[in-house]
C-alpha cells in the first residue's frame, strides 16, 4: 500500500472559518487577560502569569466543548453542517492554545524548583490515592498528548495511510481527553473556594456535551428504527438490497446480477443515482464499466452514449436501454427489479437528502 502526501488544501471558506476562529481566541484572550482584572478586587491583584495560564487553560476547554458539540448539532440540525466543515483545524488550534497553557505552567509554577522543571513537574505530587490534593496536573499531561496525537493525525495523509476505521476509532479518543480535561478541571482548579462562575462554566459544558450526545443517540436510534420499517415494507414489496452507498465510487457503478442474463448497473455521479441495464443496445457491452460524463454514460467497447436518467442516447441518436428505479433508506440502495420499458425517465435519487 502507498499513500501519497498532498499539502493542506486552502480554500476561501476555509479561510475565513480560520479567521473567524482566530479573532474569536483573541477576543476571549483579550478580555480574560486585560478587562475581566479591570472588575476584580484590586486588593487581591492576580499576577499576570497565572492570569494567563488561566486564560489559555479555560480557552482550550471552552474550544474542546464546541468541538465536541459540533459532530452531535450538525446530525440533530443540517444547518450546523458548516461548522463541521474544517473542525480538524479547529482541533489542531485548540492542541496548540492547551500547549501554551502548559507551557506558562511549566515556567511559572515549576521554575524556581531546585530540580528539573518537568521532573518537578511529575514527581512533586504522586498522591494518586487521594482526591483532594489529588495530582491532577498529570490528568492534563494524558489531556496534552492525546489532543498533540489527534492534530498530528489530522491530515487526510493519515486518515488515507490508517484506514477509515482505525482514524475514526483514534480519534474517538477525542472524548476521553475531554474527560481528563473535566478531571483535571475538577481536581484542581475546583478544589478549594473555587470560582463560582468558572465552577458553573464547566457544569454547564458537561451537560451541554452529555446531553447533545444523548439526544442525537436517541433520535438516531428512532431514525434508525424508521429506516428498518422503511427498508422491510419495500423488500415485501420485491424490492432487492443493491447495496451500500459507500461501496460506489465517484462516477462509477455497482453491477448486481439479477438472473444470468440481466445485470443493473446503478451509478453515483454528480451527488445522484441512477439505475440502467448493464447490457448495451448495440453489441450488449458493460456498460456499469463505462465513462460517466456529463450525466451520460460512454460504453467501454464501441462509446454509444446513454443518458442515465432515461436510458436514452443524445440526440441525433435513437437507442434506448431499460432503466430501473431505485430508493436509498439511510445509506442503503435498493432496487426495482422489474426493468422499466427502454428509454423511461426516472427522477435520480438525490444522495444529500436521503442519506
Ligand atoms: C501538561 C499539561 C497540563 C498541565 C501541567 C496543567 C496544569 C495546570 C495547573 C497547574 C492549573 C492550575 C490549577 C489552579 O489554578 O489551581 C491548571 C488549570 C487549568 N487547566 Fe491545565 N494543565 C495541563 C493541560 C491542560 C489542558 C490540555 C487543558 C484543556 C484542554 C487544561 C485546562 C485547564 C483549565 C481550564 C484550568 C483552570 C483555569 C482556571 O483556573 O480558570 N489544562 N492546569
Ligand atoms: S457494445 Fe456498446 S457500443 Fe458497442
Amino acid at each position: 500500500m502507498s499513500v501519497q502526501y498532498t499539502p493542506v488544501i486552502w480554500n476561501r471558506n476555509k479561510i475565513f472559518y480560520d479567521a473567524v476562529l482566530l479573532i474569536a481566541v483573541v477576543l476571549y484572550l483579550y478580555i480574560y487577560i486585560r478587562v475581566a482584572p479591570g472588575f476584580e478586587d484590586v486588593t487581591k491583584p492576580i499576577d499576570g502569569a497565572i492570569l494567563r495560564m488561566r486564560a489559555f487553560g479555560s480557552c482550550a476547554f471552552l474550544m474542546l466543548t464546541v468541538i465536541l458539540c459540533i459532530g452531535p448539532l450538525a446530525r440533530l440540525d443540517r444547518r450546523f453542517l458548516p461548522l463541521l466543515y474544517n473542525r480538524r483545524h479547529f482541533g489542531v488550534m485548540t492542541a496548540g492554545i492547551a500547549a501554551v497553557h502548559a507551557n506558562y505552567v511549566l515556567t511559572w509554577y515549576y521554575n524556581f524548583s531546585p530540580t528539573d522543571k518537568y521532573v518537578a513537574l511529575l514527581s512533586s505530587n504522586t498522591n494518586y490515592g487521594q482526591i483532594l490534593g489529588f495530582p491532577f496536573e498529570t490528568l492534563g499531561i494524558v489531556a496534552l498528548l492525546i489532543l498533540f496525537v489527534l492534530a498530528a493525525t489530522s491530515h487526510d495523509f493519515w486518515l488515507s495511510f490508517l484506514g477509515a476505521p482505525i482514524w475514526k476509532a483514534l480519534h474517538m479518543f477525542i472524548y476521553a481527553a475531554y474527560a481528563c480535561v473535566v478531571l483535571h478541571v475538577a481536581l484542581g482548579a475546583l478544589q478549594g473556594a473555587g470560582d463560582p462562575i468558572f465552577t458553573s462554566v464547566v457544569a454547564a459544558s458537561v451537560v451541554l456535551v452529555s446531553g447533545l450526545h444523548f439526544a442525537t443517540g436517541r433520535m438516531e436510534a428512532r431514525r434508525d428504527r424508521g429506516e428498518e420499517t422503511a427498508k422491510a415494507s419495500l423488500q415485501e414489496k420485491g424490492w432487492l438490497v443493491a447495496g451500500e452507498l459507500d461501496e460506489i465510487d465517484d462516477d462509477c457503478a455497482k453491477v448486481v446480477t439479477l438472473s444470468d442474463d440481466e445485470r443493473v448497473a446503478i451509478f453515483k455521479y454528480d451527488g445522484k443515482l441512477s439505475a440502467i441495464t448493464n447490457a448495451c443496445a448495440h453489441q450488449n457491452g458493460p456498460l456499469g464499466e463505462g465513462k460517466v460524463l456529463w450525466g451520460c454514460i460512454t460504453c467501454p467497447w464501441h462509446g454509444y452514449q446513454y443518458n442515465l436518467s432515461d436510458g436514452r442516447a443524445p440526440a441525433p441518436f435513437t437507442e434506448k436501454i431499460s432503466t430501473y428505479r431505485l430508493k436509498l433508506i439511510g445509506s442503503t440502495i435498493l432496487l426495482d427489479p422489474n426493468a422499466l420499458p427502454p428509454g423511461t425517465h426516472v427522477d435520480p435519487v438525490e444522495i444529500g437528502e436521503a442519506a
